[in-house]
């Protein structure tokens, strides 16, 4: 008897973008109750192999079976009757419409909106939200969500998709510990009903601990398809990045007897929504990590200190003289810059080339003394912290909207380099980026570091908290809920004061 089709197979898979070449004769294989990892750099072509099952492109060789069967995906429509359903890297949701009705909506789509029971939509979506440990409120608008529960909408939507093939294109880049630990319970469970998981992720340990068989990506050709037990983490990146990376983070500042002098000084900030008194000192030179759950107040800490959300009280200082934030654009004039974690509304500009988002903030830096903007200056600002981060790209004049996503987040990261800060205010600096980049970017963090600049990063990976700051601070509920110093981190207190865990008690996810 001869073995069982596999459930999808592509051969020679080839696609071109004008003159670049994405992909270049990819063969992979998902078999029934698989969960298959994809991997490889920014820009190595995982989310173009993905549209193409997907059908959003076509590609220009190759071919796609489906339970052996020949198919020619006409778009995601189609690829949603055969039974193959794609969350995207890039958040795609409709901001204006609610929570339920982004969830349902290829179903909602096609009846007159009169016709639509409300509350039971609402009851299903809360059912579908449930089963990844979510209490979003069902009938709020997409817009007023923060990105990591945008992320688990999308998720949600996927869900209620009667698919074969899933598709999860990074979907743990916006989650934290927690949720993504809800999110791969759910994701063993389909597995167990037989359908077949593809997944991309930059996340080694999570990599190792939930797939099946592993296959990388580079420039464009599958290098690697490895079983998860026959393969090690250093193989793996190896065949990723073709190097030996070293070491994955840059050493500490050596600790000296007196403590750099403060740079920034936070006291009692709030804003009276999600930030409920937060004091801090970040000093010249320091690396200081802010850890905590999702809706904990990170990113609405770092958006109420450089003027983005205004503070109800507190007092914002840098080098001892008082700051009147009142929007960003004071901020950045004294010299504090801030990473947005959601780059696709706040931090690019998709449609404008990456010179131009490059130099945005950093006009005064470009022009001359006229006021005149001298392109050529422009240009050279992007080619130089391009190569400083090792950005993929044909040249800096193309629209950031045609960068692979890992690569996008170079761009806003060198938009906020342009300006030459004192202190640097980062949400989330690596997401969606590979690990040799994410290394580089470690790096280039340390290096400004040493310079003499004050960094925050807020991360959901604790893994970069631990390995990257000098010290870090837990957020529960808007509130510090504790400081640890480098030597004393470990996931475990991290996450034990992130969820307000007294040590007797097991850390488990929500329901
Ligand atoms: N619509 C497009 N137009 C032009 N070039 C594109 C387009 N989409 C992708 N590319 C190019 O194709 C290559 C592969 O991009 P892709 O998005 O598949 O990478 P990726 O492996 O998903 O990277 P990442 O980890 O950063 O998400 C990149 O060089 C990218 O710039
Ligand atoms: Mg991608």
């Amino acid at each position: 008897m001869t073995a069982p089709a596999p459930l999808l197979e592509l051969h020679g898979i080839a696609k071109r973008f004008g003159a670049s070449r994405a992909l270049a004769g990819v063969h992979f294989s998902l078999q029934r109750g698989e969960i298959h990892a994809l991997c490889g750099e920014n820009g190595a072509g995982k989310s173009t192999l993905m549209k193409i099952i997907d059908g959003i492109h076509a590609p220009d060789e190759g071919e796609i079976r489906l339970n052996g069967e020949r198919v020619t995906v006409g778009g995601p429509a189609h690829a949603m009757r055969l039974g193959i359903g794609l969350v995207h890297q890039e958040i795609a949701l409709c901001g204006d419409a609610t929570v339920a009705e982004n969830i349902f909506m290829p179903e909602i789509s096609t009846r007159p909106r009169a016709w639509m029971d409300y509350a039971s939509l609402n009851a299903r979506a809360a059912q579908v939200l449930r089963r990844l440990g979510q209490r979003i409120d069902p009938s709020l608008r997409v817009d007023d969500l923060g990105i990591s529960s945008q992320q688990l909408v999308e998720i949600a939507k996927a869900l209620t998709l009667d698919c074969k093939v899933l598709i999860l294109d990074e979907p743990t880049a916006a989650l934290t510990e927690v949720e993504s630990v809800a999110l791969f319970r759910v994701l063993h469970d389909l597995k167990a009903q037989g359908i077949g998981i593809i997944y991309i992720s930059h996340r080694m340990a999570e990599i190792f601990q939930h797939s099946d068989r592993v296959t990388v990506l580079r420039d464009g050709r599958d290098v690697l398809c490895a079983r998860i037990g026959d393969i090690t983490p250093d193989a793996l990146v190896r065949s990723m990045v073709g190097r030996d990376l070293g070491s994955y983070y840059p050493p500490r500042q050596a600790a000296c007897d007196e403590p750099a002098e403060s740079i920034l000084e936070v006291e009692d900030i709030a804003d009276g929504v999600s930030v409920h008194g937060i004091s801090f000192t970040l000093r010249r030179g320091e690396i200081l990590g802010i850890s905590g759950l999702m809706g904990a107040g990170r990113s609405e800490l770092a958006e109420t200190i450089c003027g983005l959300r205004r503070a109800r009280r507190g007092a914002v200082r840098l080098r001892g003289a008082p700051l009147r934030l009142r929007r960003y654009g004071d901020a950045l004039r004294h010299g504090i810059a801030y990473l947005s974690e959601d780059r696709k509304a706040a931090g690019l500009f998709l449609d404008l080339p990456i010179e131009q988002n490059v130099s945005s903030m950093a006009l005064g830096r470009i022009s001359s003394r006229f006021g005149l903007l001298r392109r050529q200056a422009e240009r050279r600002l992007a080619v130089d912290l391009g190569a400083r981060l090792k950005l993929k790209s044909d040249g800096v004049a193309i629209d950031a909207a045609s960068l692979s996503g890992g690569n996008q987040q170079k761009v806003a990261i060198a938009k906020l380099l342009a300006t030459q800060p004192a202190v640097l205010l980062m949400d989330e600096p690596t997401r969606g980026v590979d690990v040799g980049a994410k290394s580089e970017i470690h790096h280039i963090l340390r290096d400004l570091a040493n310079q003499g600049v004050g960094v925050v990063v807020i991360s959901s990976e604790l893994p970069e908290i631990i390995g990257l700051c000098d010290r870090a601070l837990v957020i529960r509920d808007g509130r510090l809920a504790g400081e640890l110093a480098a030597s004393d981190m470990t996931e475990e207190r991290l996450l034990r004061l992130a969820s307000g865990l007294s040590a007797e008690e097991t850390i488990r996810c929500p329901n």
